[in-house]
């Protein structure tokens, strides 16, 4: 079986934060996440992570998915491997591709590209390169007449191999029972006195075996980030990347700026994305919509000829025909269902919303659940919290709740209910019936002139 072994051992002194570098995100998601999707879009599942600088945070975030190893001491790429062969020699058959954990636009196609021309060519190692007009800090690829020599590292360079521009993306596929006896003879005598990976390459064609090369046309798959410019950099790259695969896919933008779409988000044909529009999390977004200007879906399904404008939703369903916004906050939880109109400085939290439903302006809906074709009025209000614990409120079809109802729970409204406005409703109220509780209004005549006066 193929392996993987993903370096995430490095702490990134640069980024000047106290996490493992591949824990940094990219477009929401850690570069090691988009590693492990990329070996697993290869068809490689059997992976094993090596920890190093706060490796417990790396065994929280995997949370037993992958197995790991831990490298106790940083004394280079070729030590890290090192804490892996145990795992290499839970069977070493076949191939074992190797990958940085900080080098997150690897991608399935290079991996299998790279894996044929590793077969094709008998090589214990295959190293995975691409041409950069900046070549500064990569190792860079030695070749001779008879190919791939080596690998030297910027450091280690001398000035003839600066200039070389075909660079080591740091990915690899190498012959498992090849790497297991390659590792035994890395030496750390170079000037960073560092086990390097990458002299595995001269170690194998000393012995006769053969090593060799995968050059990718693209180079963006060896970006990785070693400060938070660098970081910006892959999230610009990133988020564009994303953008386009909408925009072939018939999605309309009319300016993308402040748009961050995760990978993981669906858009349907026809729908519109605005400025500053933000969404994530697997969020799945119908066809016809207008989202934006300045919204943001976390973890939401949306469906068709929705108006989401300049509001917030976090886990939560939006059916088709629905309105919402300016100002509205939807917490997780609820069910926004088809042809619901909701207002401005609306907050919905835990509830189910029925067909046809207003909330036009200023409520505060949470753990409730509202029938179909209610109006809401404004400044409604469910008091759903008594300090200690969360009551429900149910609200049948057809009612039509005054401006300013408070709604202590758990309270239940049957089928076509009036409430006053100003109402605090403490009971349950029968279908077809008015609820009101005011005080007697006064009328002093005259007040104010008599006030004037006494000034
Ligand atoms: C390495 C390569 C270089 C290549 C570059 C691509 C070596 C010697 N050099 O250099 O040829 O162009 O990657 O990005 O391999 N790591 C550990 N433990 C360690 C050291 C590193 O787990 O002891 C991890 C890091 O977290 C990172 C990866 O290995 O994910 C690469 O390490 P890094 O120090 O960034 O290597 P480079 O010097 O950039
Ligand atoms: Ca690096």
């Amino acid at each position: 079986m193929n392996k993987a072994i993903i370096l995430a051992g490095g702490q990134g002194k640069r980024m000047k934060a106290d996490i493992p570098k591949p824990l940094f995100k990219v477009l929401g998601e850690p570069m090691l996440e988009w590693v492990i999707s990329a070996c697993e879009d290869a068809g490689v599942s059997d992976i094993c992570v090596i920890k190093g600088f706060k490796g417990e945070m790396i065994d929280e975030y995997l949370n037993g998915r992958y197995k790991t190893a831990l490298q106790a001491e940083r004394l280079g790429t070729g030590h890290a491997v090192m804490q892996a062969v145990p795992f290499l020699k839970e069977d070493d058959s076949d191939n074992t591709l190797v990958l940085c954990g900080d080098a997150p636009f690897i991608d399935a196609k290079t991996i299998e590209e790279a894996l044929v021309i590793h077969k094709q060519q008998k090589n214990a190692v295959t190293v995975i390169t691409a041409e950069l007009d900046e070549p500064k800090g990569y190792g860079r690829i030695i070749r001779t007449d008879k190919g791939i020599s080596g690998i030297v590292e910027q450091k280690d360079a001398n000035e003839e191999q600066l200039q070389i521009k075909e660079v080591n993306s740091g990915a690899y596929w190498f012959r498992t029972a090849d790497l297991i006896g390659l590792l035994g003879k890395l030496t750390n005598n170079n000037v960073q006195n560092e086990y390097y990976l990458t002299d595995t390459i001269s170690i194998a064609l000393a012995e006769g075996k053969n090593a060799g090369a995968y050059k990718s046309e693209n180079p963006e798959i060896i970006l990785g980030a070693n400060d938070r410019k660098d970081l910006l950099e892959l999230n610009n790259i990133a988020r564009m990347a994303v953008i386009d695969k909408h925009l072939a896919n018939g999605v309309e933008f009319i300016c993308t700026d402040g748009v961050i779409i995760e990978r993981s988000v669906e858009i349907g044909v026809g729908t519109q994305i605005q400025p500053s529009t933000i969404l994530r999390n697997g969020t799945k977004i119908g066809s016809g919509c207008i989202i934006g200007p300045n919204a943001l879906a976390d973890d939401c399904t949306i469906g068709d000829n929705v108006v989401f404008n300049a509001s917030q939703a976090y886990s939560s369903t939006i059916d088709s025909g629905v309105t919402v916004g300016p100002y509205v906050h939807i917490r997780p939880d609820s069910h926004i269902k088809s042809g619901v109109h909701i207002g401005d400085f609306v907050e919905i939290k835990n509830s189910t919303i029925g067909e046809k439903t207003a909330i036009a302006h200023l409520a505060y809906i949470g753990d409730s659940d509202i029938g179909k074709k209610v109006n809401i009025g404004c400044g409604t209000v469910t008091v759903n919290y008594d300090g200690i614990s969360k009551s429900r409120c149910v609200i049948g079809d057809n009612c039509f709740i005054g401006c300013n109802t408070n709604l202590i729970a758990p309270v239940k409204l049957g089928k076509a209910v009036y409430t006053a406005a100003g109402t605090t409703v403490t009971r349950d109220v029968p279908d077809y019936a008015l609820a009101i509780d005011r005080g007697v209004m006064k009328v002093n005549e005259g007040y104010t002139l008599r006030k004037l006066k006494k000034q």
